[in-house]
């Protein structure tokens, strides 16, 4: 676990001591297990804790508590120390973005309806990256499909990347993304 937990569930595993012959999974395979444990912070923002009964035909039916799982897993996978968190209030994203950076953790983020207006989840946002950690901007639907409102984001600009359009496989994505970019 990363830190205290704010908000239902945190769902997290202990840090993997490297070993040369615990992991196997190909996708970490070529990185040297001395590099390979880091800690990542996944944050996910306003209205995704209804998620399996939110919209399923846009967001589908996997609920939260079970994104949690599986976003952990998927870093056990990849020796990524992760720590799922969400909340539908501005303040807690901005000051879990200034925890992340002075706990040096990377950050895959969904930003949900803050994606589309949110300076100053921008700005804490910018701070991630300045700090030379991962930002990975996460969006289970494609927003560019969609309304028009959605077609902008104020993080894209200060985000290492954004994959959107595949569900939950997307924070699957990100977590791959930020183990092979540091590792
Ligand atoms: C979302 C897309 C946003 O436009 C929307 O406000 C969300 C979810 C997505 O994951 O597709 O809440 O970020």
């Amino acid at each position: 676990m990363l830190g205290e937990a704010c908000t239902k569930p945190t769902v997290a595993t202990p840090a993997t001591p490297a070993s040369s012959t615990a992991r196997a999974n190909p996708a970490t395979a070529s990185f040297p297990d001395t590099l390979r444990t880091m800690n990542v912070l996944v944050v996910n923002g306003p209205n995704l804790r209804r998620l399996g009964t939110r919209e399923p035909e846009k967001y589908g039916t996997t609920t939260h508590d079970e994104l949690a799982v599986l976003v952990t897993q998927w870093g056990a996978d990849l020796q990524l120390d992760v720590e799922v968190r969400q909340s539908d209030n501005e303040a807690d994203l901005v000051h879990w973005m200034h925890e992340a950076v002075d706990a040096g953790w990377h950050v895959v983020l969904n930003p949900a309806a803050f994606t589309h207006y949110s300076y100053a989840l921008r700005d804490a946002c910018a701070l991630v990256s300045a700090a030379s950690l991962a930002l990975v901007e996460v969006h289970l639907t494609n927003p560019h499909s969609r309304e028009e409102f959605r077609h902008t984001s104020v993080i894209s600009g200060v985000a290492t990347g954004t994959i959107a359009g595949f569900g939950v496989e997307g924070y699957r994505l990100a977590l791959e993304a930020v183990a092979r970019r540091v590792g």
